[in-house]
């Protein structure tokens, strides 16, 4: 029998109209709810999560309006491996996606897709990635059998009605199709507090058709279609169409003590430090300064006719990493947290509060004598000590609107985007790669970001801790040949140069830098202000460095070391570029080139010859 759809009166897109009852032919769920995107919508959900058990309501003193949801253990992090590239042509998806050809995995999913939120809602979540309205934005319209993705996706996006009227009647959308993939058995009521299919997973993107189809998980970037679906891999196709980018960058505005500010995109791969620098506090000694948050994750970057470049966050809300953050290392952070947070896959203290590893600096390096673990077990320091049981999942996360930020930057929610001064790019290293080198054309900024390493982290299914080359922070993400998003890059700097403009400058980064006792030799965070300041220092003639054979980099001198104590012999360390290694480094590089097959651009391959005869 067809199910109802309930069409609200603001919604007077025929295509839209027609696609919904087209999926609920197909998905079969019990009844259709279109999202309006409203708090008391929001609190209703939220409430009907508690009920179920997804969410565990906190205490309403100590964290108000906040959740707890736990996942279930399989279905924590995003599944690279299940993540696809379907366009036509497998060479356009190039060496580093999983590709399908369209028509067989349209088969594949079929079947599955078929019934797969029979006994469930199917919620209806329209949606815009950057300001309503703004030239840049783009709308989607997800369609998900999952409260907890419908609830998210109000806090990560501009969600609601206000969605339906910038549609009209004929307005384009992105048509994303979710589901947990756990379809409930007539008359069966729900008894799974995380419901997902722990057997299969599939993300699938159609970049030439701009569709996305995801089945079997409900974390993170893997349901949350908007995020690394929309805002990276299909948008990097369109960018790559369009003469724009989609990177998998944060966005900061940066004040120096005479008032004059400069914003500035960093791009480190998953878990490596971008929601911290993105809310950085300088540290003392650097007082006048002042940062300002933009965005954490995803930055779409426009080429304005002037060749400057200038750059919105599409996305409304933070999906950050809980582990790690505290009062010391991301103020700004925590204080974004106190109220309105869904957290998922963190700790539940006795009082009904959250807790994960590193929030023990904030009480002295005390932990709490007992929690509820991720996983809803009994956890204690004892219990830690033996088994080395960690009481919040290392990926777990935090989702808050950008608007609890206490250092969000004015414009951040401005149409027009912000002009971009300089370009970062930082891999997680523990040796080889030093502190900081600027790069000294757009080109070698290029090759660096190329060919840029990282060890891998929780925030994706798989091992952890090898090196793997991470382009651009962006092998996850690309939604085309890797190849060509590199010469896309190029392309961009040269169309800078013709018209007459200066590009932003380049610089590499490494905040992860260990000694042979395994410990960190850079202390991060807050102080990773005095690299910044000397960054902008160059940007202004005001400050000098020294050439090596990969780029420039800073003298001792040349950074600002007021409050805090760090030797010249400490920053030799965190400078050193070993000939050796880097001759393995470079080698690495050719292999990674290699493995990009033809279509890597002979300018990156020059640039490595050059340097390894340097
Ligand atoms: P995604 O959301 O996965 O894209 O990650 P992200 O790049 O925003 O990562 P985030 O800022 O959340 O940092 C992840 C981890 O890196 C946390 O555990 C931080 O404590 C740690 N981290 C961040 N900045 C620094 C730093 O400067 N030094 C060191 N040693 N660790 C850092
Ligand atoms: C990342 O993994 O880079 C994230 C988290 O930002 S997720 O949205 O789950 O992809
Ligand atoms: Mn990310």
């Amino acid at each position: 029998m067809p199910i109802d759809l309930h069409v609200p009166a603001a919604v007077r897109h025929s295509r839209l109209i027609a696609w919904v009852a087209e999926m609920a032919a197909l998905c079969q769920p019990a009844r259709i709810h279109w999202c309006d995107g409203s708090q008391e919508e929001y609190d209703t959900l939220c409430q009907q999560l508690v009920e179920a058990g997804t969410f565990i309501r906190l205490h309403p003193a100590k964290r108000p309006n906040s959740y707890l949801a736990r996942t279930d253990p399989s279905d924590v992090a995003r599944v690279e491996d299940r993540t696809f590239i379907c366009c036509e042509r497998q060479e356009d998806a190039g060496p580093t996606n999983h590709w399908m050809a369209p028509e067989v995995m349209r088969s594949t999913l079929q079947p599955l897709f078929a019934g797969c939120m029979a006994g469930r809602t199917m919620y209806v979540i329209p949606f815009s990635m950057g300001p309503l309205g703004s030239p840049i934005a783009q709308l989607g319209v997800e369609l998900s059998d999952s409260a907890y993705v419908a609830v998210n996706m109000r806090l990560m996006t501009r969600m609601g009605r206000a969605v339906y009227e910038v549609l009209g009647e004929q307005g384009d959308f992105v048509p994303c199709v979710h589901t947990v993939g756990a379809p409930l058995a007539a008359g069966a009521s729900d008894d799974s507090v995380w419901p997902c299919n722990p057997d299969v997973k599939y993300i699938v993107h159609y970049p030439e058709t701009r569709e996305i189809w995801s089945y079997g998980s409900g974390y993170g970037g893997n349901a949350l279609l908007g995020k690394k679906c929309l805002a990276l891999r299909i948008a990097s196709k369109m960018g790559q169409e369009q003469g724009w980018l989609a990177e998998h960058m944060l966005i900061l505005g940066v004040t120096d003590p005479l008032g004059s500010k400069k914003y500035v995109a960093a791009a480190f791969p998953s878990a490596c430090g971008k929601t911290n620098f993105a809310m950085l506090v300088p540290p003392p000694g650097l007082e006048g300064w002042r940062v300002t948050t933009v965005g954490d994750d995803i930055a779409w970057i426009q080429p304005q006719a002037d060749g400057s470049l200038r750059a919105i966050n599409p996305e409304a809300g933070y999906f950050g990493v809980a582990p790690g953050t505290n009062w010391h290392t991301n103020p700004n952070c925590m204080a974004s947290l106190q109220r309105d947070v869904i957290f998922t896959n963190v700790a539940l203290t006795d009082e009904g509060d959250v807790w994960w590893e590193g929030l023990e600096a904030d009480h002295g390096g005390q932990l709490p004598q007992h929690l509820i673990d991720w996983q809803g077990r009994d956890w204690t320091p004892a219990l830690a000590q033996a088994t080395g049981a960690k009481a919040a999942h290392p990926n777990a996360r935090f989702t808050v609107a950008a608007t609890n930020n206490p250092v969000l930057d004015p414009a951040w929610d401005d149409g027009q985007g912000v002009k971009i001064d300089a370009l970062i790019f930082g891999g997680r290293r523990s040796s080889t790669v030093p502190l900081v080198t600027e790069a000294r054309n757009w080109v070698e900024g290029v090759y660096m970001a190329a060919t840029m390493g990282s060890e891998t982290t929780a925030a994706a299914f798989g091992q952890q801790g090898v090196v793997r080359r991470d382009p651009f922070a962006m092998l996850p993400f690309c939604g085309y040949h890797m190849g060509d998003y590199f010469q896309h890059w190029l392309d961009m700097g040269a169309k800078i140069e013709q018209s007459g403009a200066t590009a932003p400058r380049i610089y590499c980064v490494n905040w992860f830098r260990k000694n042979a006792q395994g410990q960190f030799l850079w202390p991060g965070y807050g102080e990773n202000m005095r690299v910044l300041k000397w960054m902008l220092d160059r940007l202004a003639g005001q400050a000098q460095g020294q050439e090596g054979p990969f780029g420039l980099g800073p003298r001792y001198e040349d950074l600002p070391w007021e409050g805090l104590p760090f030797t010249p012999e400490a920053f030799a360390r965190i400078m050193a570029l070993d000939l050796q290694d880097w001759q393995v480094e470079l080698q690495s590089h050719a292999e990674h080139f290699a493995s990009l097959g033809e279509r890597l651009p002979v300018q990156l391959e020059q640039v490595r010859m050059a340097w390894a005869q340097a």
